[in-house]
């Protein structure tokens, strides 16, 4: 029987989105028969639907890494889940400055749902931020990325199909729950929901509808600050260019002293783990 796959990602601002793309074209390319379904659950109101999890033999699971996880919000609902024991693998794109807790955090996520977990990867993309003044992987991803990830996705595919049922073995990195807290928090702090600040628009509701929290009022032009995730997607994608950020190089300098930022991108290189 042709292998049914479910490609699932979350993904603000399309880094994950242009990646979950090349995984579809190239699994189309190792088998024709092969029925690749593509679930955008960015949105607030996707992320309310079932997912019929009997329909598919495996998976793959596309999150961008924020503060050092994928998202609090894609976490949440990774967890509502059952895995019933079927194959999966996680890819991440992250904008090169630590990938942090994401692939051993995830790991555990998906193996309390019964899911089982055969390889992860990380694409290194353009920062999020560099649409406020950050200059970080503005290049990426690379030929060289998309040649790991052909790798990553050739071998995965080959995981899916064997009867060895061997997880992926990923290095505990040590970081506490109350740091990895911290700095999901922090970025709360630091920096400000997109707001309209009061000019008029031509309410399209796109910045609403959209919205990966539900935390953006059309009407008002302004979003819940305890709700927005800060990830810009309404920011990027207002078609009257009328949201408005903060300038974020402040910022910048404030994490280049904690955080790998300012290195040289030839030296951030893409990886997976199987
Ligand atoms: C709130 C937030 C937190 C982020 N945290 C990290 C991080 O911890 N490490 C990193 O390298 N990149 C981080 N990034 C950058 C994103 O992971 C990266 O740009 C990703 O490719 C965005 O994916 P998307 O375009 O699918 O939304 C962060 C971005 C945002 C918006």
């Amino acid at each position: 029987m042709d292998m049914k796959i479910a490609l699932i990602y979350f993904s603000p601002t399309n880094n994950t989105a242009n990646m979950a793309k090349y995984i579809k074209e190239k699994l189309a390319n190792l088998d024709k028969n092969m029925l690749v379904d593509e679930f955008n659950i960015t949105s607030h109101s996707k992320r309310q639907q079932n997912l019929e999890i009997d329909q598919y033999d495996a998976f793959f699971f596309g999150f961008p890494i924020y503060a050092w996880r994928a998202p609090k919000l894609a976490r949440a609902w990774l967890q509502t889940l059952d895995g019933r024991n079927k194959k999966c693998s996680v890819f991440f794109t992250y904008g090169g400055v630590d990938p942090g807790a994401a692939h051993y955090n995830i790991k555990h996520i998906l193996e309390e749902q019964g899911f089982q977990l055969v390889s992860t990867a990380e694409f290194v993309c353009k920062h999020t931020y560099n649409c406020g003044g950050w200059n970080v992987m503005k290049n990426r991803p690379n030929r060289s990325d998309f040649n790991i990830a052909d790798e990553y996705i050739k071998k995965t595919y080959k995981k899916f199909l064997s009867e060895d049922n061997e997880s992926v073995h990923i290095e505990n990195p040590k970081i506490s729950e109350r740091i990895l807290l911290r700095l999901e928090q922090d970025i709360k702090k630091v920096l400000k929901p997109p707001s309209r600040k009061g000019e008029e628009c031509s309410i399209c509701r796109l910045c609403e509808i959209d919205c990966p929290a539900n935390a953006m009022d059309s009407e008002l032009g302004d979003a819940d600050s305890n709700l927005c995730i800060r990830c810009y997607r309404c920011f990027i994608n207002c078609p009257d260019k009328i949201l408005k950020i903060e300038d974020l190089y402040p910022i910048y300098l404030l994490f280049e002293k904690v955080e790998r930022l300012g290195v040289d991108e030839s030296t951030i290189f893409s990886n997976f783990f199987i």
